[in-house]
C-alpha cells in the first residue's frame, strides 16, 4: 500500500503578502484529498526545534485577507550547518511528516534543495513566496503585486509634496540585488529616473539628468533600488548634492512598509493556484520542484534549478522607462517630413 502522504508547510525568509493564501490552499487542497497536513513555525527554526501543529480546516479561516504569514517566519542560520539540518529531519520524522512545502525566496529554496538531496525519504515542494520577484523559473512571486502597489501609493502621496516645493526625491525601494519593484514601480509611478542594481554606474543616469533637467520648477522621482553598487539613496544624495546646489534634494526610504498590508486580489490568486498546485504534485509523487507561474499558467520548476539560475531584468523594459522617464528636448528639434 502506497505511504500515506504527511505534509509539513512552512514560511521562510522574508514574509510576503500572499504567504497565508498559500498556506490555505495547501492545507484545504490537502484536507480535502484526505492527506494530513502540519504547520510548521517559524521556518527552518521551528522545524528544527519541533515547532509545529497538525491543521484543520479552520485553522485557515479568516487568515486570507491577512498580510505576513500566521505560521511566522525565520532566517535560520542553523538550517545552513549539517547538524542543523539533521535535527529540523529527526523532529518532522517524529510527526510522521514525508513531504515538505516550503514557501520562501531563493535563500529558503537553497536550504530547501539541500535537505531534499541529503534526505530523500522527504519529498520537497517550493512555492515562490518574496515580494522581489527574483526568483528563476516563474513570472510571479508571491507578495510582489501587493508590494509593486503599495511603492506605487507611497511614491504619488511623495509627488504631492515634491511638487508642491519643486523638490527632487530619491526614493529607495526594496528588492535586494533585483531591480523588478524599482523598474515597474518607476513606470507606473512616472518616475523620472530609475536606478536598478543590475546595471553599472547608475549614477551617472542621475548626473545626466540633472544637468539636461529642462525646467527647475518640476518636480521629480528618482527611485533607488537597494543593493545599488553606488550605495543606498542617502549615499546617492551625498554624493549629488554638492555637485546640484540648485536643486533640494530629499530622501525617502520606503522601508518595511512594502512588506506588509492586505494581499491584492493577484496575490491571493495565485497563492492559491501555486497551493492547491503543490499538493497534486506531491500526489503526482514529485519530490524536488518548485510551482512556478508563467505565460498565465502553473509549471513545474526543478528546484535545483531555481538555485543555480538568475532571473534577469529585461533591456527592453528598461529602455522603455528610459524612453518615458525624462524628457530632454533635442537642442535641433527634428523637423517632420513634408
Ligand atoms: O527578500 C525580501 C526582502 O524584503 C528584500 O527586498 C530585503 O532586502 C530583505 O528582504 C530584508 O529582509 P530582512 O531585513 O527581513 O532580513
Amino acid at each position: 500500500m502506497a505511504q500515506k502522504i504527511v505534509i509539513g508547510v512552512l514560511t521562510s525568509g522574508g514574509d510576503a503578502p500572499g504567504m497565508n493564501a498559500a498556506i490555505r490552499a495547501v492545507t484545504r487542497a490537502a484536507l480535502n484529498k484526505g492527506l494530513e497536513v502540519w504547520g510548521i513555525y517559524r521556518g527552518y527554526q521551528g522545524m528544527i526545534e519541533g515547532d509545529c501543529k497538525k491543521l484543520c480546516s479552520e485553522d485557515v479561516s479568516g487568515k486570507i485577507q491577512h498580510g505576513g504569514t500566521f505560521l511566522q517566519s525565520a532566517r535560520s542560520a542553523e538550517f545552513k550547518t549539517v547538524e542543523g539540518r539533521s535535527k529540523a529531519h529527526d523532529s518532522i520524522v517524529k510527526h510522521g511528516i514525508n513531504s515538505l512545502v516550503v514557501i520562501g525566496g531563493d535563500g529558503s529554496f537553497a536550504g530547501a534543495t539541500q535537505f531534499a538531496y541529503e534526505y530523500p525519504d522527504i519529498s520537497v515542494i517550493g512555492i515562490p513566496g518574496t515580494i522581489d520577484n527574483d526568483i528563476y523559473g516563474t513570472d510571479y512571486t508571491i507578495g510582489y503585486d501587493t508590494a509593486l502597489n503599495t511603492v506605487i501609493t507611497a511614491v504619488d502621496k511623495i509627488r504631492d509634496t515634491a511638487s508642491s516645493f519643486n523638490r527632487i526625491f530619491l526614493v529607495e525601494v526594496m528588492g535586494r540585488e533585483a531591480g523588478f519593484i524599482a523598474v515597474n514601480s518607476g513606470i507606473a509611478s512616472g518616475a523620472e529616473v530609475i536606478m536598478v542594481p543590475e546595471r553599472k554606474n547608475q549614477i551617472e543616469k542621475v548626473r545626466k539628468f540633472l544637468k539636461q533637467r529642462a525646467r527647475k520648477n518640476k518636480s521629480s522621482i528618482i527611485i533607488v533600488a537597494e543593493g545599488l553598487e553606488e550605495g543606498s539613496a542617502m549615499e546617492i544624495a551625498e554624493k549629488i548634492r554638492p555637485e546640484f546646489p540648485q536643486f533640494d534634494i530629499k530622501v525617502s526610504v520606503l522601508g518595511y512598509i512594502q512588506r506588509g498590508g492586505s494581499p491584492s486580489s493577484k496575490d491571493r490568486v495565485i497563492s492559491s493556484l501555486m497551493g492547491v498546485a503543490a499538493v497534486e504534485a506531491l500526489l503526482e509523487g514529485q519530490r524536488s520542484l518548485m510551482i512556478g507561474y508563467k505565460n498565465e499558467e502553473i509549471v513545474h520548476v526543478p528546484l535545483n534549478k531555481t538555485v543555480k539560475l538568475h532571473k534577469t531584468i529585461s533591456d527592453e523594459l528598461l529602455n522603455v522607462a528610459e524612453l518615458i522617464g525624462t524628457y530632454a528636448p533635442p537642442k535641433d528639434p527634428v523637423e517632420p517630413k513634408p
